[in-house]
């Protein structure tokens, strides 16, 4: 492997409706996940994230976990409905005394905190008035951005205002598959400004109570063009638009893309100056690219999605890509230029079906490709000029995969989900001496 920049953060990353558990400890509110999570159908397993990980009442034993991988830091999301129980209202102590807590025992062991406000939990209540489709929630969420700083801002080393707001717009708003589960197709284009501008009024939140750098991270995806005809050509170019541009243009001030469903009515007057202040880092989370064909005719999309042949495959079915990651940071680089702040890899990683030998050991030689690969996308960015500054792998631990409940395990970390048992994978070790390196 070769030698990554002094100061390149090592890091990790989790969220907390995956691994928390505790849905109704300690005065936490229901979110839209606890009750799509509940609904009949959703989930491929029928498990629901109630238990998790366990992590409320385990964070010691999985901080302990962090230090012994020698990362530099811990990315995890705050609930917003341990903050908020009902999504307004003052800050409920009880809720950020956990985050307090995790906070402290990180830098006990060295490890710098990154906290993600919004990784798509969003407090039930707030669904209930309207969710993201209603502009309102945006400044509830730099409410709740300003009360969570307010406690946790000296310590927290890097914030990020929302995970990836192009798949709680298309799969939670668009196709339905996440929470809230609504089917809008294109007409959801007003989650997509909601959150952006909610993203916009958090940084100048967050810049009044910290001197800490602020991030968002967004989901890319290069696009692979299948087919030569315009129609599919003019596909790829909708679906790069929707995907790849839609969240990045619009903050690094080169105002909203051409993309499908984009409704001029939803911006008012001023909210393209609120959605461009200035971010310090931009974060990338990071899978495969997609392949991109012309609809047939009647779709309802400008595009039709179909699988990229020729690559190895995860247990999601997603293709082994890692040259895409390295074609994502050119592009960025390219299309931003100076604009662009410095990159950190928020998200990177795998769903393999790792299970215990005999000796209860778990070697993952895949996963272990995977992230090799990974990395020297990196290096590659780097070298050819791009400003990476971090990489953090997805995730710590296996945890409660959205819709795919506890069948797809992405973790450095092996969890038996009835006794909570921890056991580190060969790619822990892995990872770990590549850090220590
Ligand atoms: C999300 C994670 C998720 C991972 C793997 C990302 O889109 O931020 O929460 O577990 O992908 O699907």
């Amino acid at each position: 492997m070769p030698d990554f920049p002094a100061g390149f953060r090592w890091g990790v990353s989790t969220s907390a409706y995956q691994i928390e558990g505790a849905t109704t400890v300690d005065g936490r509110g229901p979110s839209i996940w606890d009750t799509f999570a509940h609904e009949p159908g959703r989930i491929v397993d029928g498990s629901t994230g109630d238990e998790a990980c366990d992590h409320y009442h385990r964070h010691a034993e999985d901080t302990a976990l962090l230090a012994g991988l020698g990362v530099s830091a811990y990315r995890f999301s705050v609930a917003w409905p341990r903050v908020q129980p009902t999504g307004a209202g003052p800050a409920h102590a009880a809720g950020l005394d956990f985050y307090d807590r995790l906070v402290d025992g990180l830098l006990a062991a060295g490890v710098d905190p990154v906290a993600t406000l919004f990784h798509w939990d969003l407090p039930q209540a707030l669904e209930d008035a309207g969710g993201w489709l209603n502009r309102d929630t945006a400044a509830r969420f730099a409410e709740y951005a300003d009360l969570t700083a307010a406690r946790l801002g000296d310590r927290v080393k890097l914030w990020i205002t929302l995970n990836e707001p192009f798949i709680h717009m298309s799969l939670g708003h668009g196709i339905g598959t996440h929470a809230p589960g609504r089917m809008l197709l294109f007409d959801a284009f007003p989650v997509a400004h909601h959150q952006l501008l909610g993203h916009g009024l958090a940084v100048a939140a967050l810049r009044a109570r910290t001197a800490s750098p602020v991030a968002i991270a967004n989901n890319y995806s290069p696009v692979r063009q299948v087919g030569d005809t315009d129609a599919d050509r003019a596909a790829a170019q909708a679906y790069d638009a929707l995907h790849n541009l839609l969240f990045t243009d619009p903050l690094l001030g080169r105002g909203y893309p051409d993309a499908p469903g984009l409704d001029p009515a939803v911006i008012h007057d001023g909210d393209l100056d609120v959605l461009a202040a200035p971010i310090d880092v931009l974060g990338v989370n990071y899978y495969n690219p997609t392949g991109i064909r012309a609809p047939e005719e009647g779709s309802p999309l400008p595009f039709e999605m179909v699988p990229l042949d020729g690559y190895p495959r995860t247990a999601f079915d997603w293709p082994v890509a890692p040259d895409g990651l390295r074609e994502l940071l050119l592009q960025l680089h390219d299309r931003y230029g100076d604009a662009l702040p410095p990159v950190q890899v928020t998200e990177s990683g795998c769903a393999y079906d790792d299970v215990p030998d005999a000796q209860g050991r778990v070697d993952d030689p895949d996963r272990i490709a995977y992230l090799d690969g990974h990395v020297r996308a990196v290096h590659e960015a780097i070298t050819a000029g791009v400003p990476v500054t971090g990489y953090f792998v997805w995730s710590l631990l296996d945890n409660w995969e959205w819709a795919e409940g506890f069948t797809k395990r992405f973790g450095l970390v092996h969890v038996d989900y009835p006794t909570q048992r921890r056991t580190p994978k060969s790619s822990y070790a892995w990872f770990r001496d590549l850090v220590r390196r």
